[in-house]
């Protein structure tokens, strides 16, 4: 942090360690490798809760009870199914638009047809995070369908909200291993404090635009490459390389070129993700099963050369990648998954924002021109 002349606060570039507000909803420490969500380890909740438990945490401060979960997934089940309208937008817009592009534009226009749109009480506001989070799994699944040039599945009330999300996309039940991969990709994916598209849907929120307006922010966030779209970049960086004798040349000619290894790097963490722990046995084991270690195994030797060469560890993007790409996930709904789960964060994000709100609205500092004279439009050459 450099101490700018003029301004009574330093500048910080990319707001890096500035606090901007207290949460109860996520802790995150960078050097120990922790994270929690509302007090309980993540690798804890990764091995025995489900999604639909986090999300009732993450909202609700504390796991359900069993009438309580047993209430949500109904409430779950029942809001799955999109408004007429936006399955049929779905089909309208472009079938080669890029799915992140889809979803920021569907999700905005889900607000359209939402009784409680301009309401943000809490009840409400809990009410739309649940239609939110059971409607994105929807749309994602519907995308991925239609750029396949097959028609979107019905949603199944049997069927959990991960496993009905893979029976939507593939338009058939899919086994128990895949299922819980993905559930378990759901809970690792959650939230993450204050991420960029988190930011952005507190700062949307902030202002007391509705949630809507808050989550179209933090999709569209969310899908940079420097955040949720690196596991897609990381997929492609794999398939480009293509075979593991050429994995240390081509990554060394990257880092000389200065170019940045998608997946690795982290804003916060300065030792290894704990979320990279779950998915790289994720990725080992999926790719086994499937017929295709290659990619686990050539990750593997990216994420050495990284750590020996540059002592950068691999981040939640790393190992997400050969893990949905194992499990037959096209490359281009990676980030939109990612969105599938975050969906939880940002809403229990902006509920918090709401209960106890502030404007978020920072300074620059000026390092322009002053006092320069106008010259009209005739005389400017
Ligand atoms: C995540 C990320 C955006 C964090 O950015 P940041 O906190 O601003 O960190 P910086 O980009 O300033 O990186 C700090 C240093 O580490 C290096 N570095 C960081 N991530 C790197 C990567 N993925 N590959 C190679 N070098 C990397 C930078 O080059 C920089 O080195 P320098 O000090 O010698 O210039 C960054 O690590 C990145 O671009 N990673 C790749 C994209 C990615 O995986 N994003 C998903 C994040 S969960």
């Amino acid at each position: 942090m450099q101490k700018p002349t003029g301004s009574p606060v330093p500048v910080s570039e990319g707001l890096e360690g500035v606090v901007v507000s207290e949460s109860r909803i996520c802790f995150v420490d960078g050097i120990e490798g922790r994270l929690l969500y509302q007090g309980y380890d993540i690798h804890d909740l990764a091995q025995r809760a489900t999604f639909e438990e986090v999300a009732y945490l993450l909202w609700h401060g504390d796991l359900p009870t069993r009438a309580q979960l047993d209430q949500l997934n109904r409430d779950l089940v029942r809001a799955r199914a999109l408004p007429e309208p936006v399955l049929r937008a779905l089909d309208w817009l472009p079938h080669d638009a890029l799915p992140m592009d889809v979803l920021r534009t569907v999700v905005s226009a889900l607000g359209l047809y939402d009784p409680d749109a301009r309401d943000n009480s809490t009840a409400a506001t809990v009410r739309k995070s649940v239609r939110l989070t059971a409607q994105i799994g929807t749309i994602v699944a519907a995308i991925g369908r239609i750029r396949a040039g097959q028609a979107p599945v019905a949603p199944d009330p049997q069927l959990s909200h991960a496993a009905n999300f893979l029976y939507m996309l593939w338009g058939k039940r899919a086994d128990p291993e895949s299922v819980r991969a993905v559930d378990i990709a759901l809970v690792l994916h959650a939230d993450h404090e204050l991420n960029a598209s988190t930011f952005s849907a507190r700062v949307t929120a902030a202002t007391l635009a509705d949630i809507y307006s808050a989550i179209t922010s933090a999709i569209g966030t969310l899908k940079g490459p420097l955040h949720g779209g690196a596991n897609e970049s990381v997929m492609r960086l794999l398939l480009e390389i293509g075979q593991p004798a050429k994995v240390l040349p081509a990554i060394a000619a990257m880092l000389s070129a200065k170019k940045k290894i998608p997946g690795f790097g982290h804003r916060v963490y300065r030792t290894e993700d704990p979320r990279a722990t779950h998915l790289r046995r994720m990725s080992e084991t999926l790719g086994r099963q499937h017929g295709q270690p290659q990619w686990y195994e050539m990750s593997r030797e990216i994420e050495q050369y990284m750590l020996r060469e540059k002592r950068i560890y691999a981040n939640v993007d790393f190992y997400s990648a050969s893990t949905y790409y194992a499990l037959g996930i096209p490359i281009d709904l990676f980030t939109p998954v990612f969105a599938v789960s975050r969906i939880s964060g940002w809403t229990a994000h902006v509920l918090e924002q709401y209960a106890d709100n502030r404007l978020i609205r920072p300074r620059a500092e000026y390092v322009g021109p002053r006092n320069r004279a106008f010259v009209p439009i005739e005389q400017r050459g």
